[in-house]
């Protein structure tokens, strides 16, 4: 891990969160669905249309040639509108996803954590997000302090209270 570095997301990184979002929708690898059909959908693209608004933050991992290997970032969708983990319009929802050569090597848990930190540091009290519960990363959220707050047929919200 000491060959990567983490550092904001910035809006040049549009393009990449998408990469990272067809990930996330991809986790399962027989659902194979194209970008194009992730961002043809409202309720996917909705997690990364116009990066970034405003109130969006995230972070970006990058290898020691400055290559993206993961991001996580947070958006907050609202009622109208809402995303699969939606709590509050007050509470931001968080994708993430890892290049795939890169996974299983800890990039999501740190990313996870740096993200979670940078949640609390723009004094943010409650985040959330949702998993489908075969995704292994359930077991990841929950040993980084998220909890189910909601179940559907497939999926979980968590949320985690990060307040101090
Ligand atoms: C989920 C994801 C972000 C996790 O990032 P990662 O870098 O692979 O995860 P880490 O290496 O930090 O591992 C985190 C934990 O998950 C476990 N883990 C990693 N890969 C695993 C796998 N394929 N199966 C089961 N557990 C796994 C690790 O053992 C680790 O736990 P441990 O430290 O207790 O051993 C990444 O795998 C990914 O992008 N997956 C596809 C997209 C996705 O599922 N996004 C989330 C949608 S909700």
């Amino acid at each position: 891990m000491t060959d990567l570095g983490i550092r904001a997301a910035t809006s040049a990184d549009s393009e990449f969160l998408v990469d990272m979002l067809v990930e996330a929708v991809n986790w399962l690898p027989e659902r194979n669905w194209s970008r194009e059909q992730i961002l043809a959908n409202p309720a996917l693209a909705h997690y990364v249309s116009g990066w970034m608004q405003p109130n969006d933050f995230g972070l970006v991992a990058v290898d020691r040639a400055d290559r993206s290997v993961g991001a996580a970032w947070f958006r907050y969708l609202n009622a109208a509108d809402p995303g699969y983990g939606y709590v509050s319009d007050d509470v931001p929802e968080l994708t993430i996803g890892v290049v795939e050569t890169w996974r299983g090597r800890g990039v999501g848990r740190m990313l996870l954590r740096a993200v979670l930190d940078a949640a609390r540091e723009r004094g943010i009290r409650t985040v959330s997000l949702s998993v489908e519960r075969a995704n292994f990363a359930a077991r990841l959220y929950a040993a980084e302090g998220f909890r189910t707050v909601e179940s559907f047929e497939d999926a979980d919200t968590m949320v985690a209270e990060i307040g101090t």
